[in-house]
């Protein structure tokens, strides 16, 4: 339970405080929730503060890198500053200090998935046993084996991640699903919570402070995983129906038994591609959420999934997207270039264009009314006693991965906005 802040010297003018990540024991254990050995908690603790010490002291160096050799070098060569994101990060390749964080930085994800795929596959048999024990016959999962998925997300290990959210080992499998569950605490060294959940509960806070008197009976959860982020939601009105959809099997079935493990029983688990639902009648819904599931799609599908946000909503009713702040032009490129990434070295393809563009655009083209957006930014609601750190302070950046996000999307008109 310890919390590791120790002074550690950033060169000769900057020292620094670093405050460690918990310890991987906190970690919220539910019902399916694999067992992990000693070792395997070592190797977690390892890789999280490894995340949190190139984030924290590295990665102040790539600026100062930039600013003193990559920078000018370029300005020397071109005779002339940067034009875009991908000139700074073409450039920054090049340079030590760049290559040095970059290779750390994927190495430590690639041992992540190691890790959290030997704690399962070790288990694999008991832990599939677990979940259709919670799953088999239950009406809130309903799979469809005949579902295509979409090549945008066949096609991708996301974060390094085997097999991604839909690959199954065994008839039945959930491993990856638990792979994902039990790593994401070390890879975001603890800033989403116990339960991972810390974004969800700060949607629900955000929604309750913001639209007071709305009382959604259907929500829809699009992308929804293996249910971290609906959970909360589900909790903070229970008595609407939930339905959560995703196109993974694995992420889904373990999401109920999770779920079921954890006393919330308001949730359906839906497979489906959240671009044609057409198994969802119009209007049908007074609350459509996604988190952190944008940059996961491809350009082309994401305009085929807000057209859908829109057929779904009934009149009156909210969609909100919750994702990592879009690229803007007051944004540094130097920052633009170091979110990038994800998208260039760590499996992440669609998240360059996703935050390149112009939401709202793409919100009124799919039929919303340019009056009618929302826009907001929520961080992660973690436990205090826990983690003290992210509770005081949300301020350390980590180009991408900060537990704080925007929040845009739009309430639903009479339907005399434009057609989409
Ligand atoms: C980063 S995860 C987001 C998880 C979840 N929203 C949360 O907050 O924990 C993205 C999820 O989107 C799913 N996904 C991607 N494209 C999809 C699509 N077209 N239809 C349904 N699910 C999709 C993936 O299978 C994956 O589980």
């Amino acid at each position: 339970m310890a919390e590791v802040s120790a002074q550690v010297a950033v060169g000769p003018e900057q020292p620094k405080t670093y405050d460690g990540p918990p310890d991987y024991r906190v970690v919220g254990r539910h019902g399916v929730f694999p067992e992990v050995s000693h070792d395997e908690i070592a190797r977690f603790n390892f890789l999280a503060h490894m995340n949190r010490h190139l984030a924290t002291n590295v990665m102040p160096g790539i600026k100062d890198a930039f600013d003193a050799r990559v920078e000018p070098a370029f300005r020397r060569k071109k005779e002339r500053g940067f034009r875009d994101r991908h000139e700074v990060r073409k450039a920054l390749l090049k340079d030590p200090m760049f290559q040095w964080w970059s290779a750390l930085r994927r190495s430590t994800m690639e041992q992540r998935q190691q890790a959290g795929r030997w704690v399962t596959l070790r288990q694999a048999d008991a832990l599939n046993a677990r979940v259709a024990a919670l799953t088999d016959g239950d009406p809130r999962l309903k799979l469809d084996p005949t579902l295509e998925l979409p090549r945008y997300v066949d096609a991708v290990d996301h974060h390094c991640m085997p097999g991604s959210y839909h690959t199954e080992l065994t008839p039945g499998d959930a491993t990856g699903a638990a792979n994902y569950d039990i790593g994401l605490f070390a890879t975001t060294g603890g800033m989403l919570g116990r339960f991972n959940d810390g974004g969800g509960i700060a949607v629900a806070r955000w929604v309750k402070r913001n639209f007071p008197d709305f009382r959604p009976a259907r929500i829809l959860d699009i992308g929804c995983g293996l249910g971290h982020n609906v959970l909360p939601i589900a909790e903070a009105y229970p008595d609407a129906e939930v339905i959560a959809v995703d196109v993974g099997a694995p992420m889904l079935r373990y999401g109920l038994a999770r779920a079921r493990t954890m006393g919330v029983d308001n949730v359906t688990f839906v497979q489906g591609d959240v671009s044609k639902l057409a198994e969802f009648e119009d209007e049908g819904f007074d609350w459509i959420q996604s988190t952190m599931f944008l940059h996961e799609t491809s350009y082309k599908s994401m305009q085929a999934i807000f057209r859908e946000t829109r057929r779904l909503l009934r009149p009156g009713g909210i969609v909100l997207h919750v994702e990592q702040p879009q690229y803007t032009d007051e944004m540094p490129l130097f920052e633009q270039a170091m979110r990038d990434w994800d998208a260039f070295y760590n499996n992440e393809p669609f998240w360059t264009k996703m935050h390149e563009i112009d939401l709202d655009e793409f919100m009124e083209k799919a039929g919303f009314e340019k009056t009618s957006m929302i826009h907001g930014g929520v961080a992660a609601v973690v436990d205090p006693a826990v983690f003290p750190e992210a509770a005081k302070d949300q301020s350390q950046e980590d180009y991408g991965r900060k537990a704080a996000w925007h929040v845009i999307g739009a309430r639903k008109g009479d339907g005399r906005e434009a057609a989409a």
